[in-house]
C-alpha cells in the first residue's frame, strides 16, 4: 500500500509518536523509491533526529547523498531560528531608520525563545525545502516530529498565509495614505512613519514595495505548501503507530486533527506486530493488538493499513532498510473488513 500509494506522489509525510518507527518507515520508503529511479530528498523535522543513527553517517542541514539518487537533510532547529532571525533582522535593519537598528536587535533577541517561533523558523523551512525541492527531486519525504508537533505545524500555513494577507491589505491602506498625503504636497516622510519614520536612504515609497514584496514571497510559500498539503494527488501523509491503546487513540486524534488542517491521511502503518506462532506469550499479545486493531478499524474504516511485524533486531544500514522497505509493499485491502484473526474475547 505505502509503497504504490508514494510512488505516485511527489511529497510524503510520515507521522507519528516517538519510537514508532517513523524514521524507519520514511527511510525504507525513500530508499526504495530511489532504487525505483526517482530522485529522493528525505527530511527530518524531528529535532530528536535518528537518521543519521539508521544510515550509520553524519547527516546535517546540507543535503548528503545516502545511497544513489537519494540525498537526506536534517533540520536543526536552532541554527534554522537563527537563519531565520538574521533574515528578518536584515530585512528589518534595511527598512528602518539607522536611530532604530538597536531597537530592532533587542526585538529579535527576545523573540528567539517567543512560543511558536521554533514551530515559525521550521515552517519557513519546510516551506522552502518543499518549493525548491520540487524542482530537483521526484520525490520528498518528511520525516516529522511526534504527532501533536506536526499536527500543529500542518495548521500553520494556513494561518501564516492568512496573517501575511493582514499584513498585505494593512501595508496597501498605509501606502494609500502615504500616496494621499504625498499628493497632498506633504511628501516628507509621513506615510512611512507606521515603519519607522523617516530614513535617509530609503524613500517611504521604497519601502513600502520593499515590505510588499517580502510579504508576497512569503506568502506566495505559505501558500504553496498550504496548495501542496491539500492537493491529495501530490501529497501524501502516513501515520506509524504501534498495535496498542493509546497510539490507537492517539492516531484516531491526529487523523482528526489533520483533516482540520485539510490533510489527507493515506495511510495507517502498524509497525512491531507481534508474530501469532513464535510462543505462547506473543501469541497472546497477538490477540490483545488485534483488539486494539479493531477498534482503529472501526474509528477508520476507509483507511488503508499496512501491518509491519517485530522484527528481531533494529533497522539498522542499508541492508536492513532494503528488507525493511519489502514490507512496506504487501497490500491489504481497505475495504474488507479486518476482524481480528484470533479475538481475545473469543
Ligand atoms: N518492525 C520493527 N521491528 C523491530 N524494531 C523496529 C521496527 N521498526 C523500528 N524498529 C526499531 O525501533 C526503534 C525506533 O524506530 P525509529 O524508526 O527510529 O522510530 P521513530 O523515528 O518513530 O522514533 C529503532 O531502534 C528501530 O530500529
Ligand atoms: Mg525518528
Amino acid at each position: 500500500m505505502l509503497l504504490t500509494t508514494a510512488a505516485a506522489r511527489r511529497v510524503v509525510f510520515v507521522g507519528g509518536k516517538g519510537g514508532v518507527g517513523k524514521t524507519s518507515v520514511a527511510s525504507a520508503l525513500a530508499l526504495s523509491q530511489a532504487r525505483a529511479g526517482r530522485r529522493v530528498l528525505l527530511v527530518s523535522t524531528d529535532p530528536a533526529h535518528n537518521l543519521g543513527h539508521l544510515w550509520q553517517c553524519e547527516v546535517g542541514p546540507e543535503p548528503r547523498s545516502l545511497a544513489e539518487r537519494l540525498d537526506a537533510i536534517e533540520i536543526d532547529p536552532d541554527a534554522t531560528v537563527a537563519a531565520h532571525l538574521q533574515q528578518v533582522g536584515d530585512a528589518l535593519r534595511r527598512l528602518m531608520p539607522a536611530h532604530l537598528a538597536g531597537e530592532v536587535g533587542r526585538h529579535l533577541a527576545l523573540s528567539q525563545d517567543a512560543p511558536g517561533m521554533h514551530e515559525a523558523a521550521l515552517l519557513e523551512r519546510i516551506a522552502e525545502l518543499v518549493h525548491d525541492g520540487l524542482h530537483s527531486y521526484d520525490l520528498l519525504v518528511f520525516d516529522t516530529a511526534p504527532s501533536g508537533h506536526t499536527a500543529r505545524l500542518m495548521a500553520l500555513p494556513e494561518m501564516l498565509s492568512a496573517w501575511t494577507e493582514g499584513l498585505l491589505q494593512r501595508q496597501t491602506k498605509s501606502e494609500r495614505f502615504g500616496a494621499a498625503l504625498r499628493s497632498l504636497g506633504r511628501d516628507d516622510g509621513i506615510g512611512g512613519r507606521a515603519l519607522g519614520g523617516e530614513t535617509p536612504s530609503a524613500t517611504p515609497a521604497d519601502r513600502d514595495q520593499a515590505i510588499r514584496s517580502l510579504l508576497h514571497r512569503r506568502r506566495h510559500r505559505f501558500e504553496h505548501l498550504r496548495n501542496v498539503l491539500a492537493d491529495a494527488q501530490c501529497t501524501a501523509f502516513f501515520i506509524v503507530l504501534a498495535a496498542e491503546r493509546l497510539p490507537v487513540l492517539e492516531t484516531i486524534e491526529l487523523h482528526a486533527q489533520l483533516a482540520r488542517a485539510g490533510i489527507d491521511v493515506a495511510g495507517l502503518v502498524v509497525n512491531k506486530r507481534s508474530p501469532h506462532d513464535a510462543g505462547p506469550f506473543l501469541a497472546t499479545r497477538h490477540r490483545q493488538e488485534a483488539v486494539h486493531l479493531l477498534a482503529l478499524h472501526e474509528a477508520l474504516p476507509s483507511l488503508p493499513l499496512q501491518e509491519v511485524p517485530l522484527l528481531a533486531s533494529d533497522v539498522v544500514g542499508m541492508d536492513a532498510l532494503d528488507a525493511f522497505g519489502d514490507l512496506l509493499g504487501t497490500d491489504v485491502n481497505p475495504s474488507a473488513p479486518r476482524p481480528p484473526a484470533n479475538p481475545v474475547s473469543s
